[in-house]
């Protein structure tokens, strides 16, 4: 009887579930790290609180908007456009027709068409360089293909700048694809565009994927962004976004550049209908919102001069070059860590983004995005209150 029982207990435990045999083994280690803009938490969510760690352009104003956006809701009760061609359209124009409609593709947000690029090139194995510091999400989208990440480090002594040439030393070992952003996310530092060429054409002759993440270029001028010289490279892939400068990232919308036959793989790993009817049509009235689209480059340089020269006059902090609408500031020769720092100035209803999780920096460095200037002169006390 006992040992019918037991062997009645061994079955049920060999019978039980276990999704980490089932689930793909890349899965297994991986584990999500926080991003800015986490308001949605309880220990963060409360009234008055002043989110200054996501860089969303603030001086989007909706109300011209609205009556477009109403438009677009009624019609929700039929699918979008699953290959946005409207909003392609406008995209041509946007860039002079260097671009035809075949060079573009729309996606849910750009950090969409991340995973696309990564589970249409990055096989089980791969090497791919990735330049750290820099936006988690390429890290964990190719760990989660099991591709295996070689960094390239910028270091804060050369202000997060690229060093080209030990990139180039990178891609000799040929690497199958290699990720940059520019202007890079955490410092906003943008990369000389003639290198830039330079090394997309040095990683074609080598046959190397290039993944350019101009996620924030609009800040830096259009003319630093290297888009329509996809008709050149065809290992050249280009992402852009609505969320940043165009201010809407609650609706999930950004757009990729590459070689028609690049952008038809893409295609096919992408799912259908990935961009709703409401982001589409918002998205085709602010490309031509010409206004918006100067007076949001003058403005965030002026306002990132004032409040970087400001909180440089904080004893111990040491603010880097920024073409965007953010600054990375170090805090170590204050003695404080970005941890420490955070919390207190969360404790007075200021969010930034500790950066200290991102790959190659340490526990001093912290991110801030720059508001309208009450906000921004509001941080600025902020930050000296919390180091002195
Ligand atoms: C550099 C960079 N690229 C891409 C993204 C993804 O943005 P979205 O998916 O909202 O377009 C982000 C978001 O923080 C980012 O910082």
């Amino acid at each position: 009887m006992i040992r019918l029982l037991k062997q009645f207990r061994k079955k049920l435990v060999s019978d039980k579930l276990k999704l980490t045999e089932l689930v793909d083994k890349n899965l297994l280690k991986l584990k999500r790290k926080s991003h800015g803009g986490e308001i949605y938490k309880d220990e963060i969510n409360k009234s008055g609180l002043l989110d200054f760690s996501t860089n969303i352009n603030h001086l989007l104003e909706l109300e011209p908007y609205m009556n477009s956006i109403m438009k677009s809701l009624t019609r929700i009760s039929r699918y979008p456009d699953s290959d946005s061609m409207q909003l392609k359209k406008s995209l041509v124009e946007y860039f002079q027709n260097i671009l035809t409609p075949n060079n573009l593709i729309i996606g849910g947000g750009s950090i969409d068409l991340i995973n696309i690029f990564v589970s249409t090139f990055v096989q089980e194995k791969d090497k791919i360089v990735v330049c750290q510091p820099t936006f988690s999400e390429y890290e964990w989208a190719i760990k989660k293909r099991g591709g295996v990440v070689i960094n390239e480090y910028r270091l804060p002594e050369r202000n997060f700048q690229l060093n080209f040439q030990s990139l180039k030393k990178q891609l000799a070992k040929k690497p199958k694809c290699v990720f940059i952003c520019n202007p890079n996310n955490p410092n906003g530092y943008l990369d000389n565009i003639e290198a830039m060429e330079d090394l997309i054409c040095y990683a074609k002759e080598r046959k190397i994927m290039v993944f350019l993440d101009e996620a924030f270029i609009e800040f830096a001028g259009e003319e630093n962004s290297l888009i329509t010289k996809v008709k050149q490279y065809e290992n050249l892939f280009v992402i852009r976004s609505f969320t940043k400068f165009f201010g809407i990232p609650g609706l999930r919308i950004g757009f990729g550049g590459g070689n028609p036959k690049l952008i038809n793989f893409l295609k096919k790993v992408q799912t259908l209908w990935p961009v709703n009817n409401v982001a589409q049509e918002l998205a085709e009235e602010l490309l031509n919102s010409k206004d918006f689209i100067k007076n949001s480059v003058r403005y965030f340089k002026e306002e990132c001069k004032f409040v970087s020269e400001e909180l440089a006059k904080i004893k111990g902090l040491k603010i880097y070059p920024t073409s965007t609408n953010y600054l990375l500031i170090n805090t170590e020769n204050t003695s404080l860590s970005s941890k420490y720092i955070t919390n207190q100035m969360l404790k007075q209803n200021i969010l930034v983004r500790d950066c200290s999780n991102y790959n190659g920096l340490d526990d001093y460095y912290i991110r801030v995005a720059i508001k309208s200037r009450d906000l921004n002169c509001k941080l600025i006390r902020t930050f000296n209150s919390v180091c002195n």
